[in-house]
């Protein structure tokens, strides 16, 4: 068939598209398959309460529930979520917001997507501008959403090393060089894969280069405050009108409901709003018709900082522990996990790759996720990218226990 660039590209290298297959396939085939990989969140029986009982509210009143199914919202998103949401934020973080700031999309996935190539790829001057993300590695789904070529650039990142085991990458704003063929610059906090959480030094640095350069800062806070809140450090959220602020409904347990939430500028949710009506007329409905109240009414905060963050907390120390235990003997470091669900672990003296790691753990029933996939943008040879994994523990802990074990074993044996 005779396609675009963009075709070509998508059907033959995909990276996401290939590993979510592969993923996939594994499973399918393979029920004992102990799932370490991949980004679902856990299913916490305290949180799916309160979804499954806003369902069944949703159910019970008169016409909700038709409403919810029977009409399009705005390309913009539902008017109500949108209010409420604007309230919640002013409340918790002063922040001079109104729901002319806020615009839906189906996933926060979709929102890179459109804010990518509306900052980046060819603009009308006749120039090209590429999205830069700071700190490497970053989330695998931004690899491939650019419609233009070449879309990201990346630097190597600084790393110190806070014990024996435990290491934190840090953004080397020396070699950051932001000048006018970046279009925005990009980061995931906490980040995934690493656990990561930017300090809020490096996230007012960024915000500072930014802002002197005339270009939004774009902060994925798929894991972060106020909602989902699985941040096991100090950190302060931040807005203004020179941020893009994406957040999802995603990692509290609704991935399927497919909601994702910007905050910017009237402009660039005008223009979200717009791509939106392009793309999908309107963004789905139901994420919001379960998530209004919980927003409404602050529970949503609540649920978060009682309930999912010291899920995630205490999962994360477990998971820490045993994997210290089950790795000694290799040279081995883990980053210190801030946020998120993942460990991401680094074996500096792997005699393969990290895909090939990856082979042979599946065939011994175990998923991963290679690390190479983490590092959009950065094109320069580094040893490092095929030096580490990348671990979801957020499910039951004995998944985790077994398969650290034959992690162990593996790297052990090479
Ligand atoms: C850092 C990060 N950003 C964005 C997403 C996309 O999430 P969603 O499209 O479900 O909102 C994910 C999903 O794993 C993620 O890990």
């Amino acid at each position: 068939m005779n396609v675009s660039r963009f075709g070509k590209k998508i059907a033959t290298t995909s990276g996401i598209g290939r590993l979510m297959e592969d993923l996939g396939n594994a499973l399918s085939q393979n029920t004992d398959m102990l799932m370490l990989g991949g980004g679902n969140p856990a299913h916490i029986p305290d949180v799916q309460k309160y979804f499954r009982d806003s369902m069944e509210n949703l159910l019970q009143d008169n016409l909700a529930f038709e409403k919810a199914i029977g009409n399009y919202d705005p390309p913009q998103g539902n008017i109500e979520f949108i209010e409420a949401m604007s309230r919640l934020l002013r409340k918790e973080f002063g922040w001079d917001i109104t729901p002319k700031n806020i615009a839906l999309t189906n996933g926060s996935q979709s929102a890179f997507f459109i804010l990518f190539n509306i900052f980046g790829g060819a603009y009308q001057d006749g120039t090209e501008k590429k999205i830069m993300f700071p700190l490497a590695p970053e989330y695998i789904g931004y690899s491939d959403v650019g419609i233009s070529e070449d879309l990201f650039v990346s630097i190597e990142p600084l790393i110190s090393h806070e014990d024996e085991h435990i290491f934190k990458y840090h953004i080397d704003f020396e070699n950051l060089n932001i000048d006018e063929t970046i279009g925005a610059i990009c980061v995931s906090r906490p980040t995934n894969p690493t656990g990561n959480v930017l300090t809020d030094k490096e996230i007012e640095k960024l915000n500072e280069l930014a802002a002197a350069n005339k270009i939004p800062l774009i902060i994925d806070n798929a894991y972060g405050m106020p909602f989902p809140d699985i941040i096991f450090t100090q950190a302060k959220l931040t807005w203004n009108e020179n941020m893009i602020l994406c957040l999802s409904l995603s990692k509290l347990g609704l991935p399927a409901v497919r909601t994702g939430i910007i905050i910017a500028n009237e402009e660039v949710i005008d223009m979200v709003a717009k791509v939106n009506a392009v793309m999908s007329l309107a963004p789905g409905g139901i994420g919001p018709a379960i998530a209004t109240d919980l927003i409404r009414t602050g529970k949503i905060i609540n649920l978060s900082r009682d309930i999912i963050k010291p899920f995630y907390f205490n999962k994360v120390q477990a998971a820490l522990i045993q994997a210290i235990h089950e790795l000694d003997g290799i040279n081995f470091h883990i980053h210190k996990p801030e946020g998120t669900f993942f460990l991401w672990l680094w074996f500096p003296d792997l005699p393969i790759t990290d895909t090939e790691l990856y082979e042979r753990l599946k065939k011994r029933n175990v998923l991963v996720v290679p690390g190479n996939y983490f590092f959009p943008g950065l094109k320069k040879k580094w040893p490092h990218k095929n030096q580490c994994i990348r671990l979801n523990y957020s499910q039951d802990s004995e998944t985790f226990s077994k398969g650290i074990k034959i992690i162990a074993e593996e790297v052990k044996s090479l």
